[in-house]
């Protein structure tokens, strides 16, 4: 990556100037606001003067005079109050594209110090309805995964499915009461969740159902034999349907540890936390509140009155007084588990934002149990519909990952139909599948996770603007090219000289895909990447208009051509990156 050889450079121009760097001061190179200036920009020079007190230009001056000179910058200049300018010589970046069109993984360096990182997502509930939340924290948890792997981590994902809790009272009624046994063998998930809303329905109006929701809850989780059976099933019918929606979207996780797999572990883990003190019994149940160790502001376990403005405790329920365990007693014992089996380094949680309060605090109180792995909650905001609303389908139901997925391709479908090219049915349905499903998932992870998205299938789905259709489009652009040349057999020589600015212009925005992949996980925003590829497919079409390809010939062909190959492989392993996968024709 430039950014990191110009920093390492830079690190080490300071120490050949003699200039002793202060404690925890990091050199930072960036890419340059303004390319007319250079590629990569540093202001290292004009914040070391600041606290040195000295005069950053001269500052700045003195360490230009110490790096060293090759290959890498064909320039470097001092800008404004002492700003330092890099330019990437040609012959850099011609050695760079070619290493991209030589190695499968695009030429991205891998991370120093590979973790072991624990990846939550997805996760919906068993005959509950599925709501927009599951498909963000799908595709973002997804794309986390594969670009963690990617850069080198070893990445577990883990769905875990909300298999166990109180709605099984209502199902296990609806069951024996209520159920369409034909339809739960066609659409398992839709027929659980009818039966799901009309028992809750009834039990809102009528004392009666709720009471037999409940003698069917406690049943089930006194191990009652045909409750047991019946929950079983349910579980099992559902994640056979989810796993094939997953497949349609080409995701997968390496386990399936559901709420339910902790179940044994709760009563010894509330038993461990008493006897630590680190619970106590409050009203007969178990809580957690807080240790004093931190300010009410930043305590999870104190809360303000919203009256009279004082603070109170607002401590996490581990078990009820009759006995129940909750959802955070089940998130903690899955650390344990996750720690102790996995050896998790890091763990991150891949859901929506309502849930914030409740991360903070499962992780405090897993500090204080003595873990020290790193947990994140990656936090996304709504989708909206069309009209800025709340997103529900036209009957008022929210909408799940079910119904978009089924909708999309749909769509992509029809598109597919009017531009009758010569494919085949077989051909059609699969790009349908690719177009559409990437259309989903690229709405989604071109977006900033926190802020709310309006969902809108025209845009989406356009051959126009910042969507999969047109990224996937640039790719298949890059591929005719090939096939237009002596039946695909082309070789690339190694004379690559960059010599036009729209050749330089492209070379330079594919160097920058190892960083684009890498800023991801600062801070797990997919949207980085996302919009690095938009970047790129418009630089390309510049290229591509500025530049002949096919009617050049020796080493501007062969130039060109390797831009091609390299422009068409980022773009295959970036959207693949981004969980969407690329089709030859469309
Ligand atoms: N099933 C939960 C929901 O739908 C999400 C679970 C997230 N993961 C966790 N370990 N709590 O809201």
């Amino acid at each position: 990556m430039f950014r990191a050889a110009l920093t390492d450079r830079l690190q080490a121009a300071f120490t050949a100037a003699g200039i002793a760097l202060p404690e925890g001061f990091s050199v930072s190179v960036e890419l340059a606001s303004d390319t007319r200036f250079g590629d990569y920009q540093s202001n290292a020079a004009m914040i070391l003067a600041k606290q040195l007190k000295t005069n950053p230009r001269a500052l700045a001056e003195q360490i230009k005079t110490a790096l060293p000179v090759d290959e890498l910058c064909s320039e470097v200049s001092i800008a404004g109050p002492g700003f330092l300018n890099f330019r990437i010589s040609p012959v850099a970046l011609a050695t760079k594209v070619q290493a991209i069109t030589a190695d499968a993984g695009c030429d991205v360096v891998k991370v120093a110090q590979p973790k072991t990182i624990v990846i939550d997502f997805s996760a919906p509930n068993i005959a509950k309805p599925m709501h927009v939340g599951h498909i963000r924290s799908t595709f973002i948890g997804d794309c986390l995964a594969r670009v963690s792997r990617f850069v080198g981590h070893q990445v577990i994902t883990d769905n875990h499915v909300g298999d166990w809790g109180t709605q099984f009272g209502m199902i296990i009624h609806g069951w024996k009461t209520q159920l369409n046994h034909e339809e739960l063998k066609k659409h398992p998930i839709q027929e659980l969740v009818r039966t799901y809303k009309l028992i809750n329905a009834q039990a809102k109006e009528d004392e009666a159902v709720l009471t037999l929701c409940k003698t069917e809850l406690v049943k089930l989780q006194q191990g009652d034999a045909e409750n047991l059976e019946i929950w079983k099933e349910c579980v099992r019918l559902t994640l056979v349907q989810l796993e094939e929606v997953y497949g349609t979207l080409d995701i997968e996780f390496d386990h399936y540890l559901g709420e339910s797999f902790y179940n044994d572990a709760l009563a010894p883990l509330v038993t461990d936390l008493l006897a630590r003190e680190i619970a106590t019994l409050s009203e007969g149940a178990a809580v957690i509140f807080s240790d004093g160790t931190v300010g009410v502001d930043d305590d999870p376990f104190m809360t303000r009155d919203r009256e009279t403005k004082e603070w109170k405790p607002l401590p996490l329920i581990i078990q009820k007084s009759d006995g129940g365990f909750l959802y955070g007693t089940t998130d903690l014992a899955t650390i344990n588990y996750r720690v102790q089996e996995w050896k998790a380094d890091e763990i991150w949680y891949v859901v929506g934002a309502p849930q914030q309060l409740h991360f903070r605090q499962v992780f405090a109180a897993a500090k204080r149990m003595g873990h020290t792995t790193e947990m994140t909650h990656i936090a996304f905001g709504s989708i909206l519909g069309p009209d800025g609303k709340m997103f529900k389908t036209r009957s008022g139901e929210t909408v799940g990952l079910l119904e978009v997925i089924e909708e999309a391709i749909e769509r992509a479908r029809a598109a597919a139909d009017e531009k009758e090219q010569g494919l085949s049915d077989t051909e059609k349905d699969e790009i349908a599948r690719i177009i559409g499903g990437g259309s989903v998932k690229y709405a989604e992870l071109s977006q900033n996770r926190l802020t709310d998205y309006k969902f809108s299938w025209d845009k989406m789905l356009s051959l126009q603007g910042n969507t999969a259709p047109y990224l996937i489009n640039a790719y298949v652009r890059t591929r005719s090219i090939f096939r237009k040349l002596e039946g695909g057999n082309v070789t690339l020589t190694t004379d690559v000289e960059l010599t036009e600015p729209a050749e330089i212009a492209l070379a330079m925005k594919l160097a920058q895909f190892a960083e684009a992949t890498h800023d991801v996980l600062i801070d797990h925003r997919p949207n980085t990447l996302a919009n690095y590829l938009y970047e790129l497919a418009n630089t390309y079409h510049s290229f591509y208009e500025a530049c002949h390809v096919l009617n050049s010939e020796g080493t501007v062909r062969n130039t060109r051509l390797t831009l091609c190959e390299a422009t068409s492989r980022v773009l295959k392993t970036g959207l693949g990156l981004l969980g969407i996968q690329t089709t030859e024709r469309m």
